[in-house]
């Protein structure tokens, strides 16, 4: 898909460099050639020697290398490329680009290039979050350069959020996007995603574990397709991607009411652990300790969002895709599950604690369908995503 673009990959000084390496091999993969360029700082992290091989291509390192001005100057490399990917982008870079600021060999090909950009940043959480970070980011989009990511998750420095530099499917699937063809442009998805949180009074409720990484995930991925995404997200763990139309709701009621505001859709996805119960008369005001013994909560069963959306009459998606989470017989329960709820896939996975899978970084599920459970080898849940999007793209075109 990749097959004849060149791509000039800057990578740039932080830890996140080891996944440039992996996305050399992933780009060249699907058939683009790589040029590479390294930053003094990146050369901290990753050895030009073990760039070159992967690329099979000279690294460039430095602006007043004379031998490269001989074979090609700084103007030509940076016009050279159908794509300049910069993979992990540092906070220090993009704070250059948005300067326009031409002080070493990457930010002089980022401002002497006529070409398309795109970045992958990568850096700590407060960095990330930080005002003047931020201001960069929306002074370079406005200047026409595209965003991957990042993503939210432990960062190396041993903090959580966000700054993960997206996983290298991630940003091939970006690059893929840029390229096009875009299979999933003009189709709205829905997606929910998160857990919901169901009211017992004013200041307590009933929750899960959910950490909305997967819906997230596969909204992102359906976004790098052309996808136009309604993003209906309870309380999650995880920021929501960019690109996206987001509804933020608490409870299940809310989030079926935001489905079906959200309908007509051309696919539904319904990633979110919706509760299946909530408190049938939630206090209006905080319950209080009291002698004469300990509230009773009565539960009513909520909507079942899926199995609505999945026997509509009229205005049914073309697709609807539910999400079975299990702890035993897995593909017994999903398979009864698909017929029970009227969904045409269902992605099962195994959420015993011992897996890991629930609120971790990957995921291993098994999809499905009218043509039987087909099993899918343990990835990350970016890579999830990706595969999955990429079913949606053809279950649809
Ligand atoms: O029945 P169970 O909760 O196991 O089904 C899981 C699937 O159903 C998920 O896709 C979830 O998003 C969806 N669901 C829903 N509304 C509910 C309960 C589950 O949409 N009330």
């Amino acid at each position: 898909m990749l097959q004849d673009k060149r791509i000039l990959l800057i990578l740039t000084g932080g830890i996140a460099a080891y996944k440039g390496l992996d996305l050399i091999r992933r780009l060249r993969e699907r058939g683009a050639a790589v040029t590479p360029v390294l930053t003094r700082a990146a050369e901290q992290f990753v050895t030009p020697l073990s760039v070159a091989a992967l690329a099979g291509e000279k690294v460039y390192r430095d602006l007043f290398d004379l031998t490269d001005e001989a074979e090609m100057g700084h103007i030509q490399l940076s016009r050279s490329a159908d794509l300049i990917l910069v993979a992990p982008a540092t906070a220090d870079i993009i704070a250059k680009m948005a300067q326009g600021r031409a002080d070493d060999l990457a930010s002089t090909l980022l401002l002497a290039t006529d070409t398309p950009v795109m970045i992958a940043p990568a850096m700590n959480v407060r960095m990330w979050d930080h005002p003047a970070t931020q201001r960069n980011l929306t002074r370079i989009a406005g200047d026409g350069v595209a965003v991957v990511g990042p993503n939210d998750g432990d960062m190396a420095c041993g903090e959580f959020g966000p700054g993960r530099m997206s996983e290298p499917l991630e940003i091939v699937a970006a690059v893929e996007g840029h390229f096009g063809p875009r299979p999933l442009t003009g189709k709205h998805v829905i997606v929910t995603s998160g857990p919901t949180h169901e009211p017992i009074d004013p200041v307590r409720y009933i929750a899960n574990r959910s950490s909305g990484a997967q819906g997230t995930a596969l909204a992102r991925a359906l976004v790098a397709l052309g996808a136009d995404v309604t993003f209906v997200t309870g309380p999650a763990d995880v920021a929501p991607p960019a690109d996206v139309k987001i509804v933020a709701v608490e409870t299940a009621h809310e989030m079926k009411d935001a489905v079906d505001a959200a309908l007509p859709a051309d696919a539904a996805i319904f990633a979110a652990a919706v509760a299946d119960w909530r408190v049938a008369s939630a206090s209006d005001q905080k319950l209080k300790k009291s002698k004469d013994g300990l509230p009773v909560l009565t539960f009513a069963e909520n909507p079942d969002i899926l199995a609505g959306v999945s026997q509509l009459a009229t205005g049914r998606p073309g697709l609807v895709v539910g999400f079975a989470a299990e702890t035993h017989d897995v593909v017994a329960h999903a398979t009864a599950k698909r017929a029970r709820k009227g969904c045409d896939w269902i992605v099962a996975n195994d959420v015993s604690p011992e897996t890991g899978i629930m609120g971790g970084p990957e995921n291993a599920v098994i999809l499905i369908t009218d043509q039987g459970s087909d099993p899918w080898p343990r990835m990350s849940k970016a890579d999830v995503a990706t595969r999955l999007a990429q079913r949606i793209a053809n279950a649809l075109g």
